[in-house]
């Protein structure tokens, strides 16, 4: 093809980050209203990058963006297209190190886009498997979790190395997503739970009752007690700082967004930074409190209605 595009979006943990890795369900949502998209256009020599981060040659690609580097060259190598030329633009309104998924939905764009180009076909098990080529590099060991919720249009439920569900929503309820402006330190997170879980004897009952919360969110989701809902969705963030990946930003944030008249609030992501989600029952009140927020901190906000969860595209 002359050109060709291939679109991703960011998700949302809505339960599930960190006890994912030791094997507890996770519910994410994809954002598809935030999101990242490749161009490759035909041009008549080179191997072309554009991005926030680079402009330039494949080959000088700097080390801050090996992963990506290495998922283009498993694509051409499995696609025979090593030396066909391309030019390739990398457009995101995705924040990076927020923990809404920007990696992984880079990775996702690129895969499509490719595919799309070369017009070969796809499968969805393909696509997730080469998302984990540049995921594993950058993320070290993730649980394929920000990669599956990349690659899916509606909410998923989430267990490591078990092929993601779509679960329903009938909910009226409104997400607030507030970014802190804090860079969130997954990496740094993840490795912090591991020594909790050798240090701490609360880390390993905190991590069975975040799985059981989860568990709980999936009923609540389908069938709609918007307040229990958010209290667990706070009972998680407390659970969160006892394994100490929360951080003093989102701490402030999530008392402020409760104080007024959130149903619930917590963490999202990685956590150490990154964003808050906060659960209202009507959209006024998410209004006001995403103002709120920002008012007090937060450099962005989004409002996203449970309802809408299901029927993206
Ligand atoms: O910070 P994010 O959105 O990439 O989420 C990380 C989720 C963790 O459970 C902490 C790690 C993982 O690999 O699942």
């Amino acid at each position: 093809l002359k050109s060709a595009t291939g679109q991703s979006h960011a998700k949302i943990i809505f339960w599930g980050e960190h006890s994912v890795v030791y094997g507890q369900p996770a519910i994410c949502f994809p954002i598809s209203e935030i999101k990242t998209t490749v161009v490759i256009e035909q041009t008549p020599t080179g191997q072309h990058i554009q991005s926030r981060y680079f402009n330039g040659s494949l080959t000088q690609m700097p080390e801050s963006q090996t992963g990506i580097q290495l998922l283009i060259n498993t694509i051409l190598t499995l696609l025979d297209e090593e030396h066909t030329p391309f030019q390739m633009k990398i457009s995101s309104a995705i924040p990076a190190e927020r923990g809404m998924g920007s990696s992984a939905a880079t990775a996702i764009a690129i895969i499509r886009a490719f595919y799309h180009f070369f017009q070969h076909p796809l499968t969805h098990a393909e696509l997730l498997r080469l998302a984990d080529v540049s995921e594993q590099y950058i993320h070290g060991n993730p649980s394929g979790l920000d990669a599956a919720t990349a690659g899916s249009r509606v909410p998923i439920w989430f267990i490591r190395g078990r092929r993601p569900q779509a679960i329903p929503i009938n909910q009226k309820a409104y997400l607030i997503i507030a970014d802190t402006g804090i860079m969130g330190q997954t990496g740094l997170a993840v490795q912090h739970v591991k020594k909790q879980l050798a240090e701490n004897p609360q880390a390993q009952p905190a991590i069975e009752k975040l799985g059981a919360n989860a568990k709980a969110a999936r009923t609540l989701l389908a069938d709609g007690n918007t307040p229990k809902l958010g209290a667990i969705m706070t009972n998680s963030h407390h659970l969160l700082q006892t394994l100490g990946v929360s951080h003093p930003a989102l701490d402030k944030l999530a008392g402020l967004a409760l104080s007024h008249g959130a149903l619930g609030a917590k963490l999202t992501g990685g956590g150490m930074g990154g964003c808050l989600i906060a659960l209202t029952d009507t959209s006024e009140k998410a209004k006001k409190i995403a103002s709120l927020l920002e008012q007090n901190g937060a450099v962005q906000t989004w409002i996203e209605p449970l309802a809408r969860m299901n029927h993206k595209g």
